[in-house]
């Protein structure tokens, strides 16, 4: 079964003005829709599994070597993006509340460190990339990516590990119509849209 594009929860502009339509189409429809054609066509007439994209992701070393490269960048696009939609919400959903919130209290230090250092790692991937938080063995934690390499990808690959539950996408083209050269701002508008419930409920399942 072919990886689909899937369908947004919202409208292109439900999340103006912090990301604005023109933005949010073309990422959808241009960009994450290359991602899934891409990874597709790898695995066109290959013996990869018919698996879950997070499973694909998560073991590299079973693709085939040539088409590791395409699965790591496309399968990984295909992967981050259809994360990254779903923790977005019009007008986001308040704070961490529960026992995320006390996570992030006691592995974090906090919502306010929380919020500077996944702002950090945002601004401070050179290039294009992702910020993310992760559970590690339980705990929960903040780094990034280059490319579209995601935590699952395993620390030799991606450069941290883990089970991802909130993502930025710190490409240019997720932000550049309406920021253009300013990513701290994209990151700091991107935080009135978070779906904490959907963290939560991410959260609650890499806790297992
Ligand atoms: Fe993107």
């Amino acid at each position: 079964m072919a990886y689909e594009l899937p369908k947004l929860s919202y409208g292109y502009d439900a999340l103006e003005p912090h990301i604005d339509a023109r933005t949010m189409e073309i990422h959808h429809t241009k960009h994450h829709q290359a991602y899934s054609t891409k990874v597709n066509d790898a695995r066109a007439g290959s013996a990869l599994a018919d698996s879950d994209i997070g499973a694909v992701i998560s073991d590299l070393n079973a693709v085939a070597d040539a088409q590791r490269g395409a699965v790591r960048n496309n399968g990984g696009g295909h992967a981050n993006h259809s994360l990254f939609w779903t923790i977005m919400a019009p007008g986001g959903s308040g704070a961490p509340s529960g026992d995320l919130a006390a996570a992030i209290d006691s592995d974090l230090g906090g919502f306010d460190k929380f919020q500077a250092a996944f702002s950090n790692a945002a601004a401070t991937r050179f290039g294009s990339g992702w910020a993310w938080l992760v559970v590690q063995n339980g705990k929960l934690a903040v780094g990034s990516t280059a490319n579209q390499d995601n935590p699952l990808m395993g620390e030799s690959v991606a450069g941290i590990c883990g089970t991802p539950i909130l993502g930025l996408d710190v490409w240019e083209h997720a932000y550049y119509l309406n920021y253009q050269n300013r990513r701290p701002d994209y990151v700091a508008a991107f935080f009135n849209v978070i779906n904490w419930d959907e963290v939560a409920s991410r959260f609650a399942a890499a806790k297992g």
